[in-house]
């Protein structure tokens, strides 16, 4: 592994920032002692700081003369899951665990802008995109619309997620979808309430709502092309609270996940349809409504291509799976590679200690791929802005 020197000589530097975040987790929007912790190192390395977007966020931009800008970001915030790890840094602040590893997201990129601000071996406008919110409360899309973009143009956009049961010193990551889309919906279906014993009487939404998560099914197997990759999944159905009395209303809630964004569309289109008409076949209204709408990570081709290769410096192209199985699962970096074309890639976070799965309560972000984290990004860079490789 072709770890950069400087870097592997500020490793216990690395890990202490990464513990210290680890035990002061912050949820959504609540990054301030984190927020505060890149800031004062960005101001530091006389790296240009803005604070306020998406109330947490930070933007260190670092430039080196004309030519192209990068952006590189990287997510700060915590989940609500108490620490079930017993080590010495263990989450402070109970009920709240950095379980996804952005603490040791924020980490890699600080160390990569600590390098660069030192050495500058590019030329051009690196910026520096720490996000708060990236679970579940959509953080990117919160900072593009407060401007992210219009203050801090770039030409490409980068993003890197740490992933267990992937080896440490491999990366894997693929052109085109590398994360599903996902829709959270809810349905209201209203009936008539009535007495148990006098259905006829009224119009059971209880009924309508069973007819429409088994119609709801068939929309997967029989409106999507079968060489296309969607799930539907109802997960909520709330009705009733008596034996005798036939509610007047039944509330639905389930996610949708798929890869392509005209089949994405095409499904919530579907769902409309059958809640709609499936209700109205039993005399009852479905109203449909969406939580959170989170688009595909589509990774453009000869950003991804770059992205591969600044990998491969770092961990030799045989550890760099260049055709990685997506996941299903979602990532708001995808409202930022809507706007700018760039890539989103998984670094391996191992499988022994620290590599069980995120979002459970003994995971924990290996220490030993900071330096490859870190490496990576100063090798994307320095590809990037004037491809000068040292
Ligand atoms: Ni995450």
């Amino acid at each position: 592994m072709n770890v950069i020197p400087e870097i592997e000589s500020e490793r216990a530097w690395l890990e202490s920032v990464r513990q210290d975040i680890h035990a002061h987790p912050e949820l959504a929007y609540e990054e301030q002692r984190t927020a505060g912790i890149v800031k004062q190192y960005l101001e530091q390395w006389g790296i240009e700081t803005h604070t306020g977007l998406a109330t947490t966020g930070v933007v260190g931009t670092l430039t080196n003369g004309p030519g192209p800008s990068i952006g590189l970001r990287a997510d700060m915030d915590a989940l609500p899951i108490r620490e079930a790890n017993q080590f010495a840094y263990r989450s402070k602040h109970d009920g709240k665990m950095h379980a996804c590893g952005h603490d040791g997201h924020t980490t890699m990129l600080l160390g990569a802008a600590r390098y660069l601000a030192a050495n500058k071996n590019f030329r051009g406008t690196v910026n520096f995109i720490f996000q708060p919110a990236e679970e579940a409360a959509g953080g990117a899309k919160v900072m593009i619309d407060d401007g992210l973009f219009e203050l801090f143009p770039v030409d490409a956009v980068f993003g890197m997620h740490n992933w267990p049961g992937l080896a440490v010193g491999q990366f894997a990551v693929k052109a085109g979808a590398m994360m599903a889309s996902l829709d959270c919906f809810d349905i209201v279906v209203e009936g008539t309430g009535t007495h148990g014993a006098l259905p006829h009487r009224g119009v059971d939404p209880v009924l309508a709502a069973s007819h429409i998560v088994t119609a709801l099914q068939s929309i997967v197997s029989r409106n999507v092309d079968p060489l296309q990759v969607a799930v539907l999944s109802v997960t909520k159905f709330h009705a009733g609270d008596a034996y005798n009395i036939v509610p007047a209303r039944a509330e639905l809630g389930g996610g949708i996940r798929c890869f392509d964004p005209d089949l994405r569309a095409n499904i919530l289109r579907r769902v409309e349809e059958v809640a709609d008409k499936v209700a109205e076949s039993f005399g009852a209204r479905a109203a449909v409504t969406y939580q959170m709408a989170y688009p595909p990570v589509m990774n453009e081709v000869s950003n991804t291509v770059l992205a591969a290769e600044a990998a491969s410096a770092v961990v030799g192209a045989d550890n760099v799976d260049t055709n990685s199985q997506p996941s299903l699962g979602s990532e708001d970096f995808a409202f930022m590679l809507e706007r700018k074309p760039g890539c989103y890639l998984f670094i391996g976070n191992g499988s022994g200690k620290g590599g069980c799965v995120i979002h459970n309560p003994a995971y924990d972000f290996n220490d030993e791929i900071l330096t490859l984290g870190a490496t990576y990004w100063v090798r994307l860079v320095e590809r990037f802005l004037a491809t000068v490789v040292a």
